[in-house]
Formats: structure tokens, sequence, C-alpha cells
């Protein structure tokens, strides 16, 4: 082990004794101490999952890039582990980026991730170069591969930058090979997604263009992931730069994905439709695995990149997992549930079967609290907005705002808090029936994920408000029945 990894691990080590459980998110995952960004290498391995993610120990905002490590048996108990890999090579000295894992036929579990090293450039400037590098492990510690780098720009086809060149996620075929998909940029048409092959693992070669940017979709594409699901093929990815198109994409760095199928002769993603994999503010990255009992389940960055360096040197973490989606496919469009391990958690059911209010803002007795699962059914009716408000005190609230005439869900942070001129709010076009819609939101000490008409949209957003804004209310202009569910969630 390198003196690097060694004092990475000696300090996390003793600076998690600084942070409180109840400062830290209960059921979602986050930095052990200091920075997380995106899931990486989250696989089943020996009876547990595993969850890796992009880390920097000393300071909660981003720098060269370790592996963080934690374990879970139901993706909701996380138990963390010592950081696995540290940047201390010659080919990833500026960061070990993102990754995925698999577990090899002999037991032995493999990772894949993006080295970044630096070069200078003919006109004397230094520039990032990215290969793709394995490292072997138990389950607690990893080795790198004595061969490394496995896949360099030597491997990519013509165009294909080697500055940006990033975030495999591999997969093993029925026939026992293996195959990786990783980003790439193309100049100035925009990112690509590369496939790459492999007989035994370790030794890769270039297989095909799976999918252009060609000037849609933001700019450079990130962290892609490819399945099969419900009879489709699915490409999910993140992308850089991108511009609104309608309600479907936001400014900035936003998730998108795929669905159609993967063309056997020529290797291309043949679309069929595109969307946001999360309409809220934040989310980005995601991982999908899949589960033991056959579920495809994801989980991404609870965070976007343009607002997520805005915080205090001094706070001791930053950065979380979103909660464990189910992912199903219909009509073209995936649909994102709360992993049913949730339900376990559930505690102190309390329900109105018919609610109405009018014109006015209501509470509930027994509904409040920051742990929360509820389960909201309005009815077709007279109204022209409906509110769900909650971290709602005298000062405080967040909530999520429905204009059935507009068709629009709006989460709003705006009085969560928040000092900073960040974005607060943002809005999707929902379905429903003259008002008639389902909602479900799940709420964690620091986040805030509404799941809509059974997970056919989701909006995610992150809030920092006092603990102690308990409150939850609801609003209507006009007037709005409805039915609530309300269970307090308990680890
Ligand atoms: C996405 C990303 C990845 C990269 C990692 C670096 O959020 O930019 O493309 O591997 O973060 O931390």
């Amino acid at each position: 082990m390198s003196q690097t990894l060694r004092d990475a691990r000696a300090y996390e080590e003793e600076r998690e004794l600084f942070i409180k459980p109840e400062d830290r998110p209960a059921f979602h995952l986050g930095a052990r101490v200091g920075w997380m960004n995106d899931p990486n290498g989250f696989s089943f391995y020996k009876g547990q999952y595993h969850m890796f993610y992009q880390y920097y120990p000393y300071d909660s905002h981003w720098g060269p890039m370790h592996w963080g490590h934690a374990v879970s048996r139901d993706l909701l108990h996380w138990e963390y582990l010592p950081v696995v890999m540290a940047p201390d090579m010659p080919y990833d000295h500026a960061g070990c980026f993102s990754g995925s894992a698999i577990e090899l036929p002999d037991g032995r579990h493999l990772l894949m991730y993006t080295g970044v090293s630096r070069e200078v450039t003919e006109s004397g400037e230094l520039r990032d170069v990215q290969t793709q590098n394995l490292a072997i492990g138990d389950g607690v510690n990893y080795k790198k591969y004595a061969h490394n780098p496995v896949i360099t720009a030597a491997d990519l086809p013509e165009g294909g930058s080697r500055e940006h060149f990033r975030d495999p996620k591999m997969w093993r075929e029925p026939d026992g090979s293996y195959r990786a998909i990783a980003a790439n940029y193309a100049g100035e048409g925009g990112g690509q997604m590369l496939v790459f092959r492999s007989s035994d693992g370790f030794a890769w070669e270039f297989d095909s263009v799976l999918s252009k940017n060609d000037g849609r979709i933001g700019r450079m594409w990130e962290c892609p992931d490819l399945f099969t699901l419900d009879g489709y093929d699915v490409l999910l990815a993140s992308s850089q730069d991108m511009l609104p198109k309608g309600f479907e994409y936001h400014n900035g760095n936003g998730t998108f994905y795929f669905v159609g199928h993967v063309d056997p002769e020529t290797g291309a993603f043949v679309e069929e439709s595109d969307h946001a994999a999360d309409y809220g503010i934040d989310f980005y990255a995601p991982q999908t695995i899949l589960t033991p009992d056959g579920r495809r389940v994801m989980i991404g960055w609870m965070q976007n990149w343009d607002t997520c360096n805005l915080h205090t040197k001094s706070t001791p973490w930053f950065g979380q997992m979103s909660l464990p989606r189910e992912l199903h496919v219909r009509d073209g469009v995936l649909y994102q549930t709360p992993i049913r391990e949730l339900e376990a958690m559930r505690r102190n059911k309390v329900e109105y079967d018919r609610v109405t209010v009018e014109n006015d803002e209501i509470t509930l007795p027994g509904v409040s609290g920051r742990l929360v699962d509820m389960e909201i059914e309005l009815e077709a009716g007279d109204f022209t907005r409906f509110a769900v408000w909650f971290a709602k005190n005298d000062q405080y609230h967040t909530g999520f705002s429905f204009r059935p005439h507009e068709s629009v869900l709006k989460v709003d942070r705006k009085f969560s808090g928040s000092r900073r001129a960040i974005i607060h709010q943002r809005r999707a076009k929902v379905r429903h029936e003259n008002g008639r819609i389902k909602l479900r939101l799940i709420l964690d000490r620091f986040s805030a994920e509404m799941f809509v008409n059974d997970g056919e949209k989701v909006m995610t957003a992150t809030l920092y408000t006092d603990l102690d804004a308990e409150g939850i209310a609801f609003f209507a202009d006009g007037k709005a029945t409805f039915r609530v569910t309300k269970y307090d969630l308990e680890l």
C-alpha cells in the first residue's frame, strides 16, 4: 500500500470522529469525511452491495480524486470501509476518476477507473491525459494492476480526445467475454460513447462507437451506463453544458437516457426516445446495478456541478448519493420508484382519506418530520395551485407546487435557508387528469425526492435547513381534495 493511501486511511479514520451521526443523512450515503461526487464501482460482491465514490478526504471541496468505499445489505444502511485508491501512480497522479466494478469468475473484484495524468502541450501548457486502468481486490483492499493503463488514446477512433476519455462501465456478456463503455470527447461534435471488448477483463480493444452527441444534449458526455430492461436497451449518461429543450433538459450539467436498441450489426444505439433522468436540481452521474433478485437499481450523485462548491471550507463532509431507485421501461420512459427495502423502515402510519383545503394553508395532526415517506393522491378538482411544504418552521420552508392548468410541478427551496444565489427552483411537465395526480415524497435530513405518478418523473433537491424545521403544510388556490398516507422513516 502506498504512503498516500495509508495517509488517506489514517486521515478519514481520525476525522470521522468529529462528525455526529445525526449531522449526516440517515439513509442516503454521504462522504465519510470531506468531499464526495460520482458513485463508482456499484456492484454486488460477496453477499453485500459495494459502493465506491469519487472522494477527496482532505477538504469538503473537489480535489485529487480517491475512491471512497462503503458496503450495505439493503442499500439504505451503509457501513464505511477504508478508502481503496489514492492518486499514487504516474498514470493517475492527478486523480482516480470514475469507473465501475465486476466480479471475476475466480472471485476477485475487478475495478476499472480513469487515471488522470498531465502532459505538457506543444504550446507549453499543462493538459490532462485520461486512460483506463484496473485494480483487483477482495472487497476491502485493492491493488492496481501492474500493466496499467489497459486502454489509452491509442485505442481511440480517429478524432477522439486523449484529454476527455473517461468513466468506464464494465459488464460481462453471456458468452463470458467483457465489455466496457466509456465517454469520450469527439471535438466540435461533442461527446461520444465508445464500447471496448476483452476476453479476460485485462486485455482490452476498441469495439464500436455506440452513440454520438452530434451537437445535441450538451457537449462532453460523462458516466455512461448501458443495460437491457423490459425488452429495451437503455443508454444512461450525464452531459456537461446542456441547453434546455422545453421542459426536458435544463442548463448546465444534467442526466439523460435513450431508450431503444443496440443494432447488432453496427453496434450503434438506435434511439426511440430521450429524456432527463431527473427533473429536479441535484442529480448527476448515476450508475445502475442488477440486484441478485433481478432488479435494475440506479443511484446518482445528489448534487450538481454548478452549485456544489459554495459551502464553507469548514464543512466536515459534503456530497450525498440519491435514494436507490428501481427502474422499469414503460412507453419509452424510465420509471423510477424508491427501492422497496425502504418500506421496512416505515413507522407510525398516519392516513387521511379525504382532506379538503380551500384557499388556505393547513397542517394535519401527525403529519410532520424530516425523515418521511409520504404519498399524496390528489383528486380531480377546481384549483389553480396545490402545494406541499416541508422542512418548515416560521422562517423556512421548501416545497413542491403543482399548477394543473400549466401541467407543471415545481420544486422550490428558495426559503430553505440558503444564502447563496444559486438555482433554487426547477419545473417539470407532469401528467394529470383535471388535477388528479399521484405524488410520493421521500425526505431525509438534507434532501427531498419527489416521485410523480408512480415514478414517471422524479425531482430531486438537497436542502440544509435546520433540522428543527420539521413542519409539513398543504396549500391550495381554489379547492383541492386529496388523500395522504405518511410514515416516519426509521433506520
Ligand atoms: C462526473 C465527473 C466524471 C469524472 C469525475 C471526476 O461528475 O466529471 O466524468 O470521472 O466526475 O471526479
